[in-house]
Order: C-alpha cells, then sequence, then structure tokens
C-alpha cells in the first residue's frame, strides 16, 4: 500500500488508542452492538462450513482489537484464528489486552504472508472504511487476494451507500456496482444487506 495511505489509516486508528477506552470505539464502530451484528453475519456462514471433523481455519485481516475471536468464543464456534493487521499501534493494544491470540503485522494485499488456500475462511470486516480517495479501486483488487488466500469462502462488510448519515471520512459502496465487477473478474458474489441499514456483505466464492 502506497506510503501516505498507510499513514492515514494508521494515524487514524492509532490516534483512537487508549488503555480503558471500549474496543468497539477505539476501532470507531459506533456500538458494540453494530460491531457484533456484522459478526453474526459471518457467524452463520462459518456455521454452514463447519464440519464435526475439522476445526475452521479463519483469517481476520484487519483484526483490530481481535473482538471477532472473542465473539466466535463466547458463541461456541472452534476456529483455528489468525489476525492481521497494517496498523501497528493497534496490534500493540490488542497484544496487551489479549495476548494469547495469534497476530501479525502484515499488508495481506499487497505482500500476502500466506500461500494460497491456507485458510478456510478469510474475513474483512471495516477494512474499507476510511475514505482513502481510491476505495472502489482497492476493494477490487484486494477482494480476489482474499478469496485467494481462502479454501471456500472470502466474506467482507462495507458501508452502505443508503444511509442516510455519512462522515466525511468514511467511504460508502454501492453494493449493486461492486457485486457487478466482481463477477466480471470471475468471482461468485452473494449479497446480504439486511441487518444494518448503513452496511452491507459480500460472500465471495469461486464459480
Ligand atoms: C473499523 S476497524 C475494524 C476492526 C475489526 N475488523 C472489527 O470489526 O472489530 C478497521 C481495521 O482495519 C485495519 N486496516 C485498514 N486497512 C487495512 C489493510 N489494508 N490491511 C490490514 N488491515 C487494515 C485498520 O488498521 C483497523 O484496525
Amino acid at each position: 500500500m502506497p506510503g501516505d495511505r498507510l499513514h492515514r489509516i494508521r494515524r487514524h486508528y492509532e490516534a483512537r488508542v487508549a488503555p480503558h477506552r471500549e474496543t468497539y470505539d477505539i476501532l470507531d464502530w459506533s456500538s458494540r452492538e453494530s460491531q457484533e451484528v456484522r459478526f453474526t453475519v459471518l457467524l452463520q456462514i462459518l456455521r454452514q462450513a463447519a464440519r464435526s471433523d475439522h476445526v475452521l481455519r479463519l483469517l481476520d485481516v484487519g483484526c483490530g482489537m481481535t473482538d471477532l475471536a472473542g465473539f466466535l468464543e463466547r458463541h461456541r464456534l472452534p476456529v483455528r484464528y489468525v489476525g492481521a493487521d497494517i496498523t501497528l499501534g493497534i496490534l500493540a493494544e490488542a497484544r496487551r489486552r489479549s495476548p494469547r491470540r495469534c497476530l501479525l503485522a502484515a499488508d495481506v494485499f499487497t505482500a500476502p504472508p500466506f500461500a494460497a488456500r491456507t485458510f478456510d475462511a478469510t474475513y474483512c470486516s471495516g477494512v474499507f472504511n476510511l475514505s482513502l480517495g481510491n476505495n472502489d479501486d482497492f476493494a477490487l483488487a484486494a477482494l480476489p487476494r482474499l478469496l485467494d488466500l481462502a479454501e471456500t469462502v472470502a466474506v467482507a462488510n462495507f458501508l452502505h451507500c443508503r444511509c442516510r448519515r455519512k462522515y466525511e471520512h468514511c467511504h460508502y459502496f454501492d453494493p449493486a456496482a461492486l457485486g457487478a465487477a466482481l463477477e466480471r473478474r470471475g468471482l461468485h458474489v452473494t449479497l446480504i444487506d439486511d441487518y444494518l441499514e448503513n452496511d452491507f456483505t459480500l460472500v465471495l466464492r469461486r464459480p
């Protein structure tokens, strides 16, 4: 990722880190509920993919404070969780709060530190939210790479252009346009947009 965009992402999230601040607030979600309703979409997909003889391998790109790992534990879905993020201050705070979780600093879309199909599922929640001037192009390049790393499914959520209250620093996607562009690149896309007014999820598979 070009240095100026990387610095903008890091500056935004690192400025929000404070020792006693709620994790959802550090990550710029409006509430714990809105963060977790996004995770619930993934949970339902993972439950469908789960098998009794195999623990799902899950890569959480843009893992933030690794709240997803705690959420899946509470919902009793065992996974082999790996979190990756590019914001070092966020990773340091995540490690301080949850020292046992498997975390790494990596720009997974530019220089993936894993071979293709290393995971059963790959996931991004909130990674495309900050407006960087190239969000549509970036998502179109990043999502096929997210699917490359997955054996079965890649899942990502985005802020929805239909939402009424928009923030200047955020980017809002058109799900129809993004989905169609990904289909033209050969991905099979399912849209889920019935859980929050301001959000949608794309479920990506190989055709
Ligand atoms: C809105 S927060 C969401 C964190 C977490 N996924 C959650 O839902 O709790 C977005 C996170 O994505 C990270 N991020 C943004 N762009 C990224 C990229 N290209 N690669 C990895 N992480 C990225 C940020 O550093 C930040 O921690």
